[in-house]
């Protein structure tokens, strides 16, 4: 026998639908106890790369692998039902060849995923649209790239000169034309986050980009105020989450240390009176 949900999951072509008429709300997520929560709200959920400075305390996003976003994505999958699932496709799975995008894509599409997204200008438009053509849809990551770290010398906003943001739009414009069904758009000039949003006809989700966007993605650590140090210039905390956590810990260890947990109710076998 099947059972039928009746909750249905917002695809890629609802999303880009949502150009022009109301903004896509996103967020990241890598684990079950947060993509359940975020799930009732929200549009679309990444399993960003950033996992593996947020979750593993990594310095960049460097060393993620392809093994561990697809655990990731699989436990976020398994703990959501309406948000769009869209998983990072993580430094070196996709950069050497339209082919071992491919196979790396599809391993995430395996693990639940409903889209991929890669980092890259230009030259990886043919890489987008090597996916696409074979059933993989892709958001494109432009602007600032945290994989490009090394060769960018650091995490500075793009597009402040004339010349360099020409370059993003035509990296976004690519993208686009590859078949990519939405930009996302990382810390650039304001005025350039806008054009691009003009430009386009896909949705561009900006983070530290404009509030012009068609719909924006944060870290949710950095909302939540769980990332450990300075919140980007681009992001708000919306809520003191750690300090709920911290509280919730030290009432849980007095209660350990004084004996008021576990009482006899916390017990098996013990009868009540
Ligand atoms: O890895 C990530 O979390 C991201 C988003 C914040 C866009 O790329």
């Amino acid at each position: 026998m099947s059972v039928h949900s009746t909750v249905v999951r917002t695809t890629v072509p609802q999303l880009m639908a949502c150009k022009g008429q109301r903004k896509i709300a996103s967020l990241t997520s890598y684990s079950a106890p947060f993509a359940r929560i975020l799930d009732e709200v929200l549009d679309m959920i990444l399993i960003g790369d950033s996992t593996a400075m947020v979750g593993y305390a990594m310095p960049d996003t460097l060393s993620f692998t392809i093994e561990q976003v697809a655990a990731h994505t699989a436990a976020v999958v398994r703990s959501t039902q309406r948000a769009c699932i869209v998983a990072d496709m993580p430094f070196g799975s996709y950069q050497e060849s339209p082919r071992q995008a491919f196979a790396n894509a599809a391993r995430l599409l395996a693990s639940g995923a409903a889209a991929v997204k890669m980092e890259g200008g230009i030259a990886l438009a043919d890489t987008t649209r090597f996916l696409v053509e074979r059933g993989v849809p892709v958001l494109a990551h432009v602007g600032l790239m945290p994989q490009y770290v090394n060769t960018m010398g650091g995490f500075k906003a793009q597009g402040m000169s004339e010349e360099s943001a020409e370059r993003i739009l035509q990296d976004a414009l690519a993208h686009e034309k590859a078949g990519a069904f939405a930009v996302v758009l990382e810390g650039v000039a304001e005025s350039l986050g806008r054009r691009i949003t003009e430009s386009l006809a896909i949705p561009v989700i900006g983070i530290g980009a404009s509030p012009a966007c068609d719909g924006q993605i944060l870290v949710t650590e950095d909302i939540l105020g769980l990332s450990g140090g300075r919140i980007p210039k681009f992001a708000r905390q919306f809520a003191d989450v750690g300090a709920v956590i911290r509280e919730a810990v030290t009432q849980y260890a007095e209660g350990v240390r004084e004996g008021t947990f576990p009482t006899l109710d916390n017990c098996f076998g013990v009868k009540k009176s």
